[in-house]
C-alpha cells in the first residue's frame, strides 16, 4: 500500500540515547525551542535520559516540543528495581515512549514478545508510542530484510485495539544504518514503508494504515533528510547523532516541513 504523505503530520523526534546531563539537556532544547517556529507543521519529540526528563518538561512548556522517554517496563507497580512504569512517564509528563529500540534488542535482550507487552503498557496509560523495528545486516545481506520488518511489526502491534493505532507511530530503523553514517537508499525505506503500511492495514483497516505515521532512523543528517523524507509513505524521522546539536536537528525539523 502506497500513499502520500500530504495528509500526515509529520513527526521528527530526537533519541539523545545515553546523552546529556541535565544542565546539557535544558540547554539544547532551550536551543531547538528558540529556533523553532511558533507554529510548525511538523510534530517535534525529544527524547532525553529518564534523570533530565522533568527538567526538559519545564523547559518546554508552552511550546511546540513533546517530551518522550526511551524506554518503559511493562507492569505498573511492584517488586521491579529498576524500572520505570508508563503511568510514572506519564506522570513526568511524557506524550511519547520509545520502545523496542534496536539497542534495547540486542544489548539488553528484548524480544517481539516483551516489545508487545510494553507497546501495550504505554497505550493502556494513554501515552503514544513510537515503536521501531529494522534489519539486521545479516538479515539484510540474506534478502530477509522486508520479512524480518513484517514480523517485528505484526508482533508489536499484536492484540491491540482499534481506538489505540492513532497512538502508534512506527520508527523504521535498519540496524546497519544506525550511528553509522550510511543510511537507507530512499527507495529501500519507502519499500520498507509500503511494506509496513500494508501490514497495518491488513491488520487493523485501510483508514487507519493511512493515517498512520511511520519514521524513517538511521544516519538521518540535515543533508539527507529532504530526500528521505520525500517518499511518499515517510513520515518523519527518529533522529540518533543528529539530534544532540540544534542546529542539525532543526536543519531536519525543516526538511521535514
Ligand atoms: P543515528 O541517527 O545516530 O544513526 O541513530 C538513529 C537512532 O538510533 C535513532 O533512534
Amino acid at each position: 500500500m502506497s500513499t502520500t504523505n500530504q495528509t500526515r503530520r509529520p513527526l521528527v523526534a530526537g533519541n539523545w540515547k545515553l546523552h546529556k546531563t541535565i544542565g546539557e539537556s535544558v540547554a539544547l532544547v532551550r536551543e531547538i525551542k528558540t529556533a523553532l517556529a511558533a507554529e510548525s507543521r511538523c510534530e517535534v519529540v525529544v527524547a532525553p535520559v529518564f534523570t533530565a526528563l522533568a527538567a526538559v518538561r519545564d523547559e518546554i512548556k508552552g511550546s511546540v516540543i513533546k517530551l518522550s522517554a526511551q524506554n518503559v517496563f511493562w507492569e505498573s507497580r511492584g517488586a521491579f528495581t529498576g524500572e520505570v512504569s508508563a503511568l510514572l512517564l506519564r506522570d513526568v509528563g511524557c506524550d511519547y515512549v520509545i520502545v523496542g529500540h534496536s539497542e534495547r534488542r540486542q544489548l539488553f535482550g528484548e524480544t517481539d514478545a516483551s516489545v508487545n507487552k510494553k507497546v501495550k503498557a504505554v497505550l493502556a496509560s494513554s501515552i503514544s508510542v513510537i515503536v521501531c523495528v529494522g534489519e539486521s545486516l545479516e538479515e539484510r545481506k540474506a534478502g530477509k530484510t522486508l520479512q524480518i520488518v513484517s514480523s517485528q511489526v505484526r508482533s508489536a502491534l499484536d492484540g491491540l485495539a482499534l481506538d489505540h493505532l492513532p497512538n502508534v507511530v512506527i520508527a523504521y530503523e535498519p540496524v546497519w544504518a544506525i550511528g553509522t553514517g550510511v543510511n537507507a537508499e530512499p527507495e529501500e525505506v519507502q519499500q520498507a514503508h509500503e511494506t509496513i503500511r500494508g501490514l497495518v492495514a491488513k491488520q487493523f483497516n485501510d483508514s487507519l494504515a493511512k493515517s498512520t505515521r511511520i519514521l524513517y532512523g538511521g544516519s538521518v543528517k540535515p543533508e539527507n533528510a529532504d530526500l528521505l523524507m520525500g517518499q511518499p509513505d515517510v513520515d518523519g524521522a527518529l533522529v540518533g547523532g543528529a539530534s544532540l546539536t540544534a542546529d542539525s536537528f532543526i536543519g531536519i525539523v525543516k526538511a521535514a516541513g
